[in-house]
């Protein structure tokens, strides 16, 4: 496989201060004796008011990237409660997951708003990781592949070739997220194929060769080897087990 692995961590809205600072001086510690060769990318994606600080204790741990959950599109202005991409670029934020399923429904966030984050993100030089996936009713209804379509075109709308190679997704299927019900290997590979096969078509077969494709719903230590074994499988995005310094490194060993 060309196409580098990343494990990232999406913290979701965990870890204070202290609790962000130990997990980070955890994970620092347990990757110190790996060959840093062949380590994926790795990326923290923190709460905003862990930004700063993360920041600081990566600062001298090149393998490491910081990201955040989330983003306001427009430049500044009147957005209570948001951040703007300028305020990210200022932690030296290299990654920004946009479109997660946890935006999408408990925020309402629309396809459009999240292909407007995409390009703002783009045009600022960041790698959006655009999330995409289906809930339970619609794998049950046999609709998955349709609606992962429909996500990752509307993701894409207006955004082109030279672009989309600088963009990550993350097929994300809802009812894996958070449930301990990993998505089988081999399904969470064809589905991520079929990804593929709609970038190909809005782009071209190279495009869709580059682009990284992650797993994200209930990895584990014990899941990631499989995982990381699939063709199409090009990382994790994870959310329980990235919050605990030992399995976050076990992770990282696994996509090795
Ligand atoms: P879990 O790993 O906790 O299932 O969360 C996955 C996720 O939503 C990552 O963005």
């Amino acid at each position: 496989m060309s196409r580098k692995p990343i494990i990232a961590g999406n913290w979701k809205m965990n870890n204070t201060k202290s609790e962000a600072k130990a997990l980070v001086e955890g994970i620092l510690e347990g990757i110190k004796p790996l060959d840093k060769s062949k380590m994926p990318d790795v990326i923290l994606a923190p709460t905003y008011t862990a930004l700063w600080q993360v920041q600081d204790l990566i600062k001298d741990e090149p393998s490491i990237a910081l990201g955040a959950q989330n983003v306001n599109p427009n430049k500044k202005g009147a957005y209570t409660g948001e951040i703007s991409i300028d305020m990210l670029n200022d932690f030296s934020v290299k990654y920004i997951i946009i479109g997660h399923s946890e935006r999408r429904q408990l925020f309402h966030e629309s396809d459009e708003f999240i292909n407007e984050k995409a390009r703002a993100i783009i045009a600022s030089n960041l790698i959006p990781i655009i999330c995409c996936g289906e809930t339970l009713e619609q794998r049950e209804a046999g609709i998955t592949d349709v609606h992962l379509a429909s996500q990752i075109t509307k993701a894409y709308n207006g955004i082109s070739k030279d672009d989309a190679l600088k963009t990550v997704v993350a097929y994300e299927p809802i009812w894996a997220i958070g449930t301990g019900k990993t998505c089988d290997a081999q399904e969470a590979n064809r589905t991520i194929g079929e990804i593929r096969k709609v970038l190909t078509k809005l782009y071209d077969e190279d495009a869709a060769s580059k682009i990284r494709i992650l797993y994200g719903g209930s990895v584990k230590p014990s899941t990631i080897v499989e995982q990381m074994a699939q063709e199409e499988i090009d990382g994790g995005l994870i959310g329980g087990a990235s919050l605990e310094a030992q399995s976050f490194v076990e992770l990282i060993k696994g996509a090795m």
